[in-house]
């Protein structure tokens, strides 16, 4: 009896749906990575998986070991500084990721209708990888991860009505206490992981279901079919670029390793506080507009990006600007831009 019948006589899946299933048409502009690059987050995020079981063995979530945890990790662990480097650069490149691919959709006006949920789906995937960013930094327990949690937590301490007790889900408590640091892991480790899953395969399923927009391109108008097979040909494009990745990964993890500042002090407040460089804008936008003002004008911010389909519908309905979203995803590239490198190259 072959392998193949021995498998299809326990499960009875007819290899034509299966065929069917997998060969979804792809449109031709997705063999530009520019118009592929929702595949490029979900190949980093596994990447991200596998390092994170890997540095889970070792790591150790209380303010008295954290920090030596990963000193162990770095300098004694075989390849324990390899797996950690891998693990942060990974994570850098997810949101590099996930950024350029939202900016590919937004300019691209891919998520207007019927692709408004998918749009919303993504806005919480991208918290999502922010917040896993976060809370990745803070376990490392350096002074800057320690302060970046306390300055985090006491900003949200200003947002009105529910501050105070998101402050006190995010820290276990009023301050950063011995219970902080597991908290962290909890979110870091398993429920954001597990929130992500979930958003990307909601967004996939939508995907599928939608089809992906089509574009139409001079070169391609060339008579030849304009789509070509998920299975093998878009898959074999993924694992390429998955190679490449890989190969580029190892690069940074080797020639720029993650490195380890010193250890958390509570008593002392360093001179210069920075987050990880994804929040340098909110950092810096925080810094120029103090307090409750610069929450609230935040969260109008956040809450215009979740609306934006909406948004752009009803201006390209009611007025004359039909590619008015251009300019304001140009004005808002730059401004990102611009407060992120203010943020970078500023002492205070
Ligand atoms: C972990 C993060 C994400 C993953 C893994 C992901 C994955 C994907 C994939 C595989 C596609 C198919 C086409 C392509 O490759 O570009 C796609 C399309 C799409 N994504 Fe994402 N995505 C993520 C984040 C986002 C974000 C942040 C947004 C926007 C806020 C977004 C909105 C969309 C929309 C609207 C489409 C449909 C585009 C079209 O029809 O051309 N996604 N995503």
């Amino acid at each position: 009896m072959s392998v193949a019948s021995w498998f299809g006589d326990r499960l009875p899946i007819s290899g034509r749906q299966f065929q069917e299933l997998t060969n979804e048409p792809v449109p031709y502009h997705l063999k530009r990575w520019w118009f592929a690059l929702g595949g490029t987050p979900a190949y980093l995020f596994i990447v991200q998986i596998i390092t994170g079981i890997l540095l889970a063995f070792y790591y150790e979530s209380s303010p008295s070991t954290a920090y030596q945890s990963v000193e162990h990790i770095t300098t004694s662990v075989s390849f324990g500084w390899y797996i950690r480097s891998v693990h942060k650069w990974a994570a850098t490149l997810m949101i590099v990721a996930v950024i350029l691919h939202q900016m590919r959709v937004f300019f691209t006006g891919a998520y207007r209708n019927p692709r408004e949920i998918n749009w919303v789906v993504g806005m919480c995937l991208l918290f999502c990888t922010l917040m896993t960013g976060f809370t990745g930094y803070s376990l490392v327990y350096e002074q800057l991860s320690f302060w970046g949690a306390t300055v985090g937590a006491n900003i949200s301490d200003t947002i009105p009505f529910v501050g105070g007790f998101l402050k006190r889900m995010m820290l276990a408590g009023d301050a950063y206490n011995q219970s902080t640091l597991s908290r962290f892991f909890v979110l870091h480790a398993a429920i954001l992981p597990v929130t992500i899953v979930f958003l990307i395969a909601t967004h996939i399923a939508v995907i599928r279901m939608q089809g992906v927009t089509e574009f139409q391109f001079k070169d391609e108008d060339d008579g030849t079919a304009r789509t070509f097979n998920f299975f093998p040909d878009h898959l074999y494009t993924e694992l390429i670029i998955g190679l490449v990745l890989m190969v580029v990964l190892s690069a940074l993890a080797t020639i720029l390793p993650a490195t380890l500042g010193p250890e958390a002090n509570p008593l002392q407040t360093p001179e210069v506080i920075k987050p990880e460089w994804f929040f340098y804008v909110a950092f810096r936008w925080l810094k120029l507009f103090t307090g409750t003002a610069a929450v609230l004008s935040m969260g109008f911010i956040v809450f215009v990006m979740f609306a934006w389909p909406w948004i752009d519908n009803w201006i390209r309905k009611h007025t004359r600007f039909q590619e008015a979203s251009v300019w304001i995803g140009i004005l808002g590239v730059v401004t990102i831009i611009g407060l992120t490198l203010w943020e970078a190259f500023a002492r205070h």
